[in-house]
């Protein structure tokens, strides 16, 4: 007789764990309501997982937080790198990204230039050439070959040379015209990088009306639904 009624109490616990546990200051519907809204900056708009404007950290990922500048202009960082996104292809995940520093010249502030292969991976079709800075032997400065020497001050990390960073070129336009003015050029168009995202979660959310977020405790993408009656959140491990 008892058999029956523990299965109904541990589900009754269960369900109260699950709600204690919805983030504090925000209920689900308002975080349905929040991730809903889109990011929108010049022609860029973009939903999950980024972050950024009215898009709370609930509705996505940390380290896609988008910016918009006083020109209308989407920016993020990257390790702390800044970059212009260019474009947010949604339906192949993809990312068109150029470094900002390279907007004002070849000389970058900072020379840190790692991406997070947590996030992104790389898309095929690029080439990996790398610059370096501050090099001992002058003719090395700059990979190619022209020379070019920053101005004193400019140097980053580094042993032989004082640092280095690595941009992707599209194979095409591979090896780049080693000139200033056309380097540069291509370095403003940008390059491409695919985002890692369990995006089969999302469109399953999308399926049922939610609306997709992560939850940072799990690490995992999460469904907001709107009203109080919402499906239970499907707890895999
Ligand atoms: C930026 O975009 C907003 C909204 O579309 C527009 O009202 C504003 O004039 C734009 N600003 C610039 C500098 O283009
Ligand atoms: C590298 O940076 C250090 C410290 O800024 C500087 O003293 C040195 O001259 C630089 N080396 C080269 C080869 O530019
Ligand atoms: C979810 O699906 C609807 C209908 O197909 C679509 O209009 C909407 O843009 C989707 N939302 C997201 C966040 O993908």
């Amino acid at each position: 007789m008892n058999s029956s009624v523990f299965p109904f109490l541990s589900n009754f616990v269960f369900l109260l764990l699950l709600f204690i546990q919805i983030p504090s200051s925000l209920s689900n519907d308002d975080l349905f309501t929040a991730c809903s809204k889109k990011f929108e900056c010049g022609g860029i708009s973009a939903g999950f997982p980024f972050l950024g404007a009215d898009r709370p950290p609930a509705c996505g990922i940390h380290e896609l937080e988008l910016r918009c500048n006083e020109k209308n202009i989407t920016t993020m960082k990257i390790n702390q790198v800044a970059y212009r996104v260019l474009k947010i292809n949604r339906e192949d995940e993809i990312l068109r990204i150029a470094r900002e520093d390279y907007w004002v010249g070849l000389c970058p502030p900072q020379y840190m230039n790692t991406f997070n292969p947590q996030i992104f991976e790389p898309v095929d079709g690029y080439k990996f050439y790398t610059f370096t800075y501050g090099c001992t032997d002058a003719s090395t400065t700059i990979f190619g070959p022209k020379a070019f020497t920053c101005k004193e001050g400019e140097n980053g990390p580094g042993e032989l040379c004082n640092g280095s960073v690595t941009v992707p070129v599209p194979i095409k336009d591979s090896p780049p015209v080693w000139n200033t003015v056309a380097l540069e050029e291509q370095l403003k168009n940008g390059f491409e990088v695919r985002w890692k995202v369990d995006s089969e979660a999302c469109r399953e959310c999308n399926r049922s009306s939610g609306v997709c977020g992560f939850n940072k405790v799990t690490s995992q993408t999460t469904c907001y639904y709107p009203g109080m009656h919402s499906p239970p959140e499907i707890i895999s491990s």
